[in-house]
């Protein structure tokens, strides 16, 4: 299945909860929270209070993104505050077997994440203790960046792994996607796709419900065309 994550790095924070229900009207399924610490990215967002708010005027999954160094530190915080997806980056889990059974442990769905220059292949081991593999498809920290195209082939390999594993986890994409790129990576096999500026950049919350539906209506375009092939 298709769903939309809508990240809400891009929305306007002083209405919060009113971007959130626009995106949800526009059929967005998932709460993207991109956690970043200002040391393993260059920028410093939200954390665990953050989401216990959203868990309290909305039903909707939260998907954390920690991109921050030390996660195990906070995994317990942001289970507690309600997040029902973590995913962690490969290049700072120096026990990542562990981390995400952490994560398991704690009732939270466990995902992994890589960067653009992290291959597919250091995943393989864990694979069949992820709920999702995030592929990052821009060098992670900040929203509106451009798409690199590099994450195609990472999601298409990530897929025949799935396939010859008989294993089910999702697939995952963030940063660039958009109405322009969304239908390459849904071609490929990503079922789970990130997306903030190009659902909230307007401002306008009208159009960010538009922007969302008609994101959608792309995607599982898109997806159908892979199930008639
Ligand atoms: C980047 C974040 C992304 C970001 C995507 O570090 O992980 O989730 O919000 O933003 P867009 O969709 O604008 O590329
Ligand atoms: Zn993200």
């Amino acid at each position: 299945m298709i769903e939309l994550a809508f990240s809400i790095l891009a929305s306007d924070f002083a209405y919060l909860a009113d971007e959130v229900a626009a995106a949800e009207r526009g059929g967005g399924t998932i709460i993207h929270v991109d956690v970043m610490d200002g040391h393993f990215v260059p920028n410093i967002t939200f954390g665990p209070p953050v989401v216990k708010a959203l868990r309290a005027v909305t039903k909707l999954p939260m998907d954390c993104h920690l991109m921050i160094e030390n996660p195990d530190a906070f995994i317990e915080d942001f289970a507690k505050a309600g997040a029902e997806m973590i995913g962690v980056h490969q290049e700072v889990c120096r026990h990542l077997h562990r981390t995400l059974q952490l994560i398991a442990d704690h009732k939270v769905k466990p995902g992994v994440v890589i960067n653009p220059a992290t291959p597919v292949e250091t995943l393989i081991e864990v694979l069949p203790m992820v709920h999702h593999v995030l592929v990052m498809s821009v060098n992670p920290g900040f929203g509106g960046q451009k798409f690199l195209p590099l994450a195609i082939d990472k999601i298409a390999h990530l897929a025949e792994l799935r396939a010859e594993m008989g294993l089910n986890f999702r697939i995952e994409v963030d940063g660039g996607i958009a109405h322009d790129t969304v239908t390459s990576v849904v071609q490929a096999g990503a079922d789970m796709l990130v997306a903030g500026s190009a659902i909230f950049a307007s401002g306008d919350r009208a159009q960010t419900e538009r922007n969302a539906r008609e994101f959608l209506e792309i995607a599982r375009a898109a997806a159908s065309g892979l199930a008639g092939d």
